[in-house]
Order: C-alpha cells, then structure tokens, then sequence
C-alpha cells in the first residue's frame, strides 16, 4: 500500500519535469540563473518526495542515511568551493550521478526480463561506468592531483580500440541472458574506457570534456529511466543529455575547436598545453595614477575581465572603478568573452556578484565591432582570450579561437601581475605593441589603486 495514487504520482513527475524545464530556461541568462537554479532544485525536491510516497520502499533507514551523509558532505563543499574550482566540483558530481546510474542497472539486472530492458541496463552500465571514471580524472586533472597536460602513451589508440571492442562483446552477452559476472566485466571494462578516454584530455580543453561527461551522465540516467520504468528519469536524463551535448559544443566552437580534435587532438600532438616560458623582451609599464588619467579623460572605456579577476576578487572594485568612470562622463562597458576565466559564463557570474547593471556586459559579437571606436581597453586579468595569436599564428595552442579584438583600441592596458603568461601557456606579442601599457600588480589592488587615482582627478 503506498501513499499517493498512480495519478497523483504522474501530476507530480509532471511538475517536477517542468521545474526541470523552467530552470533551464532560467539558467539561459545571468538575470535569472539563481532564480533558475531554486526552481531546478524546487522541483528536485518535488520529485524525491513523490518517489518516497509513491514506491514501496525496502531498506528507508538505509536510504535516509545515505541522503543525509550525501547532505552532510556535499552542503559545505558546495557553500566553500572558490568560483574558480567550480568545474572540478561539477565534475565530481557529475562523475558520481554516473556511478549511481551505473549501480543502479547493475542491481537491476536480475528483475530486467525483457531483451530492451537489458539492452537499457548494458547502456547505462557502461556510460555511467565511463562517465564515473572519465569524471574522476578531469577532477584530478582540475586540482592538480595529476598533471593538466595530455597522458598519451605508445599503443594507446590500440588499447582504448581494444577496450571499447570488448565492452561491446561482454555487453552483447549481457543482453542474451548472459550472468551478472559479466556484467561486473562490462562495468570495469566501462571505468578503463572512461579513464582512456580523458587521459590524452589536457589544458584548457578539460571543462570542455566534464561538459561531454555530463551529457554521457544524463544519457545513462535516462537509460536507467528506461530500466526503472520510470518516466521522470527519463525526462531528466533526457534534458541533462541535451544540454552537456549544446554546451559541449557550444565551448567547443567558442574555442575554435572541434570535439573530435578535443577528444583525440593529442594523438597528433595538438594538445592545448603550451609552453611557460617568460620572454625578456622590454615592455611599458606605468603606474596607477597614469591609468588613472587615461581613462578619466577618456570618452569610451571597455573593460574586458579575466580569469586574474576571479582569482583576484577585485570584481566589486571593477564595477566601483566602471561607475566613478561614469560619473565622470566615460561610456564604459565590460566586453565578455566566452571562455574568460575557467568555466562557462564565469565573469558574468563574477560581474553580476558586483551588481554591474547587465546592459553594461557586452558579449564578443556585440563589442568586437566597437574596440575601434574605444580609447582604452582596460584588460584586466585576461590574457589567451585577447592573444591575437589565435589569428596569426597557425600552429598556436590557441589557433583559431575568436578572440575580443582590443589591439583595435587606441590604447590598451594590461593589468596583471607578471610576464608569466596565460591558460593556454603563451606569450601575448600585443604585450609588446607600442600602445600597450602593463600595471603590475595583484588586479584587485591595483584597480583599487587606479579608483583612488580615478577620484582625485
Ligand atoms: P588567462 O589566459 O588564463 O590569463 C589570466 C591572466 O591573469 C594571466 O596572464 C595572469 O598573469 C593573470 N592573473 C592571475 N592572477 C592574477 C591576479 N591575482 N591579479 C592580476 N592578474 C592575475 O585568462 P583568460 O584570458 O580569462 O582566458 C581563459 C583561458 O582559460 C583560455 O585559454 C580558455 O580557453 C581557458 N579555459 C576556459 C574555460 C572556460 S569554460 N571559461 C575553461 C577552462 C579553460 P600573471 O600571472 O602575470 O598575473
């Protein structure tokens, strides 16, 4: 006997998949992402419930500690993660939404009478498996636990095509009736397959595959949907799928690769890694009160932020510094690129911390066109995403990935703390240009510096 009727329970999956879709719309812009993001876990919540007075449930003390143990450790990770470690964070999740997926199937498999039904049981064994291991390494990966560049070794196309043929074999036994054994087979031989494939992953090109994984995460949830007969899963897994595939290959194209080039780039040594090494070439460097008076008696600003603001948290003193520009009668925008930082939408998130008004953030279609008409382009913290090497030169890690065009500006300055270079780990010749001006300096103190200046004027 279970609390809520067939229909009830269908009504809730319903909203509970609305929710769903809500958040997602939500999550589309930087004026609605939080909003978004309550009503995703609203209708999370809706559904966990539903479940609990839907299903006839072994085991409730088990599963209330499991949630609460889940609870317990994931709230404080979440409340402390800095912003920059966010993408090893969703990795971890990612990864572990896979395992769960994959576990469940396995667990499933004695009642799974049906060929389709093994078939969804073989599926999201081996995607969850490859998601929960592929996952673990790009967290590695992320904190530096391991090295960020590709691991590719002699015979290793060899042994991922040798892995991949034998988890499709075990995977047809499984299907035929074959035991719960193989099964376990099939699920190691998924871990190898996830571990394979991330390893030759490195750089900048990491988050771009926790995206992918996550989008193998949500296939295997819906196929657990499948397994479980149960309908929200499905649809969830389904949105989960949709969206990693969009966004997959919207970082992809924002980096000016291809997912296949991502994924199997460093078999012909293409990796995204560069080098670190620091030229000795002469640069211009002045101090805050100089910016301070270039902008100040500016007509147009354009502040393009970067990762060096993230990690410098000097977004609030950025909008301070955009606003007494604006007082004094300079048109200031920020210019936001894509890839800015090291997560998707990273400096809108950053910026809408600091209340800057949206109209004021510009993406790169937008403002490319625009860095003509501006006298200073005030580059704070960014590096590879304003490296015109990724026009001119052929070869470079970051070749072909749209940039925002600040060379175009009348003046350009840097502020950061050294020549070490970027990412993507290369030299910026627009350092070097006689209209570029570096202040040294950690970013927050520096644009707290040039505010100060900016208002003595
Ligand atoms: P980067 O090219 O990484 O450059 C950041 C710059 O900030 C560095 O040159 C660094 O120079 C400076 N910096 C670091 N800490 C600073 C501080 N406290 N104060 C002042 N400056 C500081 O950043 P970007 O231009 O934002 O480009 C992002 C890169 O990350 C791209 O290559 C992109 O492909 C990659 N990536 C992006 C993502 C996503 S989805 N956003 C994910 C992964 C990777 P100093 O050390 O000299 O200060």
């Amino acid at each position: 006997m279970t609390l809520l009727s067939p229909v009830w329970t269908a009504l809730l999956y319903l909203a509970s998949a609305v929710c769903f879709i809500l958040a997602l719309k939500g999550l589309n812009s930087p004026r609605t992402a939080r909003q978004g993001n309550l009503v995703g876990a609203f209708g999370a919540v809706i559904a966990v419930v539903a479940v609990f007075l839907s299903v006839k449930l072994d085991n409730i003390p088990w599963i209330l500690g499991s949630i609460a143990v889940g609870s317990a450790v994931a709230a404080p990770v979440a409340r402390r993660v800095k912003m920059t470690q966010m993408p090893q964070l969703v990795a971890l999740f990612n990864g572990v939404g896979g395992g769960a997926a994959a576990l469940v199937a396995l667990l499933e498999l004695p009642h799974a009478g049906d060929g389709w039904v093994r078939l969804a049981v073989v599926f999201t064994l081996l995607v969850g498996a490859v998601s929960f291991a592929g996952s673990a390494i790009t967290f590695a990966k992320l904190q530096e636990l391991m090295t960020t560049r590709p691991v590719v070794f002699r015979g290793l196309p060899v042994l991922m095509a040798l892995v991949l043929l034998a988890a499709v074999g075990t995977g047809a036994a499984v299907v035929l009736g074959g035991s719960g054994a193989l099964a376990v087979v099939l699920l190691l031989l998924g871990l190898v397959a996830g571990v394979l494939l991330v390893l030759p992953v490195g750089g900048a090109d990491v988050p771009i595959v926790i995206s992918l994984l996550n989008a193998f995460t949500g296939l295997a949830v819906a196929a657990s949907g499948l397994v479980l007969g149960n309908v929200l899963l499905v649809v969830a897994g389904t949105l989960v799928g949709a969206s990693g595939t969009i966004l997959t290959r919207a970082m992809a194209a924002a980096m000016g690769r291809s997912v296949a080039g991502i994924l199997f780039g460093a078999f012909r040594g293409g990796s995204t890694a560069g080098s670190t090494a620091v030229s000795e070439r002469p640069v211009r460097s002045s101090s805050a009160e100089d910016v301070a008076v270039l902008l100040g008696y500016a007509q147009r600003v354009i502040i393009v932020p970067g990762y060096g603001l993230a990690v410098a948290q000097g977004q609030h003193t950025a909008a301070e510094l955009a606003q007494a520009l604006e007082e004094r009668g300079v048109d200031v925008d920020f210019a936001i690129h894509p890839v800015a930082g090291r997560m998707p939408g990273h400096m809108n998130v950053l910026l809408a911390e600091a209340n800057v008004p949206y109209e004021s953030l510009k993406e790169m279609a937008e403002i490319n066109s625009e860095f003509k008409t501006a006298d200073v382009a005030l580059v704070v913290g960014a590096n590879d995403v304003v490296n015109p090497a990724a026009k001119t030169t052929a070869g470079s890690p970051i070749y072909g990935m749209p940039i925002l065009e600040v060379s175009e500006a009348r003046q350009v300055v840097f502020l950061k703390r050294s020549m070490r270079p970027g990412f993507a780990g290369i030299e910026n010749d627009l350092m070097y240009e006689p209209q570029t001006t570096l202040l040294f300096g950690d970013a927050k103190e520096s644009l707290t510096k040039v505010l100060g200046a900016v208002k003595g004027l």
